[in-house]
């Protein structure tokens, strides 16, 4: 994805989808995510130019996601920005996915200090406490699966197509909750989460059923799965905002798309009184906007990096100015 920014006016957005490659396998193929990157690079950079009608002699600087991720992706992104930084010498900015996910909510809304994020996404469950622009502090994660990730594994054992989120919020909406599911780290005083038991729960479940020769309940699967999945967000953000008593919650990430949450997290916030805000659908999931908004601001800061800078896959959001080698 690659997205052209100026004086806070988005300019371009393209994003180049591998959705329906993956989806053949039912997940994302790290090796094939890598070569799709390689490959589309150069087309969808030509493609943000021509859309912004800017000359890359124009940019002021680069910005590329360091990191987290799958490695062979990030890669091919920090060649291109380096490559291009070098090239035209321009400051290069290094920024991190996460505050990319934040920051993607400043196209619709001012952030208002303290402020509570809830990220969700196929790779990471977080909830980060920001009382300053790009002052992060995670206070609850996951301790092994993320959210989006469960969503995709129960997808597909109940044979629904990549990315699973998307099929199972359709089908719950017509499903009731039959099927009991465990609650994560329940009674535990703790704003973490935890994904892999709910997700093993689920796959234990329906291949019981189909041992007894029992016909699983598929929208009924989604519903009990999803209020249990969703229940915990709600719950971890619901003590959170209690606990730091912060001004405004933004839902951030790949699940944010999806609607149950996003009416659940709005119904708990009013009656707690606090303002809550939904990205727009168009910048839920992985874009190139995201990056330049929070790059933005790091350009203001002078936040830059050597020519040396390499990709992080495990790089916290608490560090997101620590990128030395
Ligand atoms: O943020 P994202 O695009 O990618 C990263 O993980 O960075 O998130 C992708 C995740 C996938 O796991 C997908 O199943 C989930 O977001 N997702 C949803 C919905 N739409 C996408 N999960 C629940 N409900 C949805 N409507």
């Amino acid at each position: 994805a690659v997205a052209i920014i100026e004086n806070g006016k988005l300019l371009s957005n393209i994003v180049s989808t591998q959705i329906e490659v993956h989806r053949k396998y039912g997940g994302v193929m790290p090796e094939i995510a890598s070569r799709l990157h390689a490959e589309n690079i150069g087309v969808v950079l030509k493609e943000a130019l021509d859309t912004a009608n800017v000359k890359l002699e124009e940019i002021d600087a680069f910005a590329v996601t360091r990191g987290p991720g799958l490695i062979g992706a990030l890669h091919v992104g920090l060649q291109a920005a380096k490559t291009l930084a070098m090239l035209y010498k321009k400051p290069l900015i290094p920024v991190h996915h996460l505050a990319g996910h934040i920051y993607a909510n400043e196209y619709v809304q001012e952030l208002k200090f303290p402020l509570l994020a809830v990220v969700v996404s196929g790779g990471n469950s977080e909830l980060v406490l920001m009382k300053n622009h790009l002052d992060f502090e995670v206070i609850g994660e996951t301790r092994d699966d993320a959210i989006g990730e469960c969503y995709d594994k129960v997808a597909r054992v109940l044979g629904l197509p990549y990315p699973g989120g998307i099929p199972i919020d359709k089908l719950a909406k017509e499903g009731e909750h039959t099927y009991e599911l465990p609650i994560p780290l329940k009674g535990e005083k703790t704003l973490d989460f935890s994904y892999s038991g709910l997700k093993t729960n689920v796959i234990n479940l329906v291949h019981n059923l189909e041992q007894k020769g029992e016909q699983v309940n598929v929208p009924n699967m989604c519903k009990s799965f999803q209020d249990v999945a969703v229940g915990l967000v709600i719950d971890r953000t619901v003590k959170a905002v209690k606990e730091y008593g912060v001004n405004q919650v933004l839902l951030a990430g790949g699940v944010s798309a999806n609607s149950y949450l996003r009416s659940e997290i709005k119904t708990a916030m009013e009656k707690l009184n606090v303002q809550i805000d939904i990205p727009p659908m168009w910048c839920c999931t992985d874009n190139a906007a995201m990056i330049a908004k929070v790059a933005e601001h790091l350009f203001e800061r002078k936040v830059f990096a050597s020519l040396d800078l390499g990709a992080d896959p495990n790089w916290s959001i608490q560090d997101w100015d620590k990128f030395e080698n």
